[in-house]
């Protein structure tokens, strides 16, 4: 390399260098959330009830930490796992936390080492629209997710609330677009293939002790849409070690799921980062019975009320996120032109029939659902019962 520029004029030879060095894809990093920071106020705690209809109590974090549902563990790692004790008739106490920061385009990057498993668990590491109480309004990226660890790959998913498709020839990826409406219920869907899944697979991400999942959102016109990727911790590629603060996307490899969804980007809004363990729900509920879960367990309801032993591999265990916000070849929409006009911790009422994650069920049968969780969570004491019910 050097010797290639020896004898050409500086002028040149900073002509030669630029190109590469000032990379339309160049990001740098502006947000760095270490392990101590998801203990702070840099992060809310859900506290209402379960927007995806799941049997969990979410917990605010004082009581998180009172309860040792979220800490800081031995390896300096941030922990957020369920409640194992044995029997829980109104619902496992849980942890759902969401990014006081708002983002738009930007490189988000997630390094940890375990992810919750388990049959009626149901994970998710995703970014959606900080206007949550208008969702599907200003969209939905699902990085990590799983139910009951029946996909054997991750599941990246983007949810809009109008017209968005992705057309399969449009993409240049490794994984499979296996649903192309983005405003359907599904969400458009990619299962990506070879990387290891969120939930005890036969790849299973835990088993490689943990790994990097990133996303890249460039709507601009320069932009390139939706990307992810995963690298396992013996792959990780350069410019992402521990301590780099720039990163050039042009240099990776070519991504796991890719969503060109440039033409919708007036679907997309200023959107908070959320990880979220749920248990049953909309989801893993409608689909328990593809996998051995129903026969293991009867039903998800009893699961989850009679057996928490069975949830002690149901954590997160997060080293750290990154946000490149800067750079990239990126147009961002500033966050005030997309900020969502009403508060994300506003009027609590249970009502609230958000961000459902990747649903598999029918609009219908999901709004049938999320009717009964609403009837159950407006009941006093109608818990224990509806905990049967499903
Ligand atoms: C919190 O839970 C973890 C995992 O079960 C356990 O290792 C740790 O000892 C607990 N800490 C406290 C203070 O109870
Ligand atoms: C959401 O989509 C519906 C049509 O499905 C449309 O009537 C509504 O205006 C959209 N909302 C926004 C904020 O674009
Ligand atoms: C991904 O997996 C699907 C389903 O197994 C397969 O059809 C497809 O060829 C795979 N694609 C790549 C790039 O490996
Ligand atoms: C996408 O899904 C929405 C909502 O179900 C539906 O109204 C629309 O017709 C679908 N678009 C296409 C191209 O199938
Ligand atoms: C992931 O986090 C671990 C623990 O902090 C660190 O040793 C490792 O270098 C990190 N990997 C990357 C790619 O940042
Ligand atoms: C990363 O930064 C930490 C703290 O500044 C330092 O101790 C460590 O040696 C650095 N690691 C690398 C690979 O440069
Ligand atoms: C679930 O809990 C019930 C009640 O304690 C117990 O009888 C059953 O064996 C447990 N199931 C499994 C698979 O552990
Ligand atoms: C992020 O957006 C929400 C909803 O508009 C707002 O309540 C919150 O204050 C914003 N966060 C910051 C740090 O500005």
């Amino acid at each position: 390399m050097r010797s290639t520029l020896a004898g050409i004029p500086t002028a040149l030879w900073a002509l030669a260098i630029l190109p590469a060095a000032v990379s339309a894809a160049t990001w740098s990093m502006t947000d760095y959330y270490s392990p101590q920071s998801f203990l702070t106020d840099e992060w809310n705690y859900w506290d209402k009830a379960d927007p995806n209809g799941g049997l969990v109590t979410y917990q605010n974090m004082e009581d998180a930490v009172a309860m040792n549902l979220s800490y800081i563990n031995d390896n300096n790692e941030f922990v957020m796992r369920v409640d194992t004790t044995a029997t829980q008739l109104e619902g496992r106490p849980s942890v759902r936390i969401f990014s006081n920061k708002n983002f738009t385009d930007g490189l988000y990057i997630l390094n940890a080492t375990h992810t919750p498993t388990g049959c009626s668990v149901w994970p998710a590491w995703w970014t959606v629209t900080s206007d949550i109480d208008n969702w599907p309004n200003g969209g939905e990226i699902d990085i990590m997710e799983n139910v009951n660890d029946q996909y054997t790959a991750n599941l990246g998913v983007v949810h809009t609330n109008a017209t968005c498709n992705v057309a399969s020839a449009d993409t240049t990826m490794t994984g499979t677009l296996q649903y192309t409406n983005c405003t359907a219920d599904t969400g458009c869907r990619v299962l990506m293939n070879g990387t290891n899944a969120v939930g005890e697979t036969a790849t299973g991400f835990n088993k490689a002790g943990g790994g990097i999942y990133a996303m890249e959102r460039t709507l601009g016109d320069t932009g390139k849409g939706i990307r992810m990727w995963y690298f396992s911790n013996d792959d990780v590629p350069e410019g992402l070690s521990d301590n780099a603060t720039s990163v050039d996307t042009d240099a990776w490899p070519t991504p796991a799921a890719d969503f060109p969804v440039t033409d919708c980007r007036s679907q997309f809004g200023a959107h908070q980062i959320v990880f979220t363990t749920t248990l049953c729900g909309t989801w893993a509920n409608s689909v328990y019975g593809d996998t051995s879960c129903a026969a293991t367990y009867g039903s998800c309801s009893s699961q989850v009320a009679y057996n928490g032993s069975s949830y002690e591999e149901a954590y997160w265990a997060v080293n750290h996120i990154k946000v490149f916000a800067s750079g990239g070849g990126t147009e961002a929409a500033s966050p005030a032109e997309n900020a969502a006009s009403s508060s994300s911790d506003g009027s609590a009422t249970s009502s609230t029939s958000t961000a459902s994650s990747t649903s598999s069920t029918s609009g219908a049968s999901r709004s049938a659902a999320l009717s009964s969780v609403v009837l159950a969570f407006s009941m006093v004491g109608g818990l224990a019962a509806w905990s049967f019910a499903a």
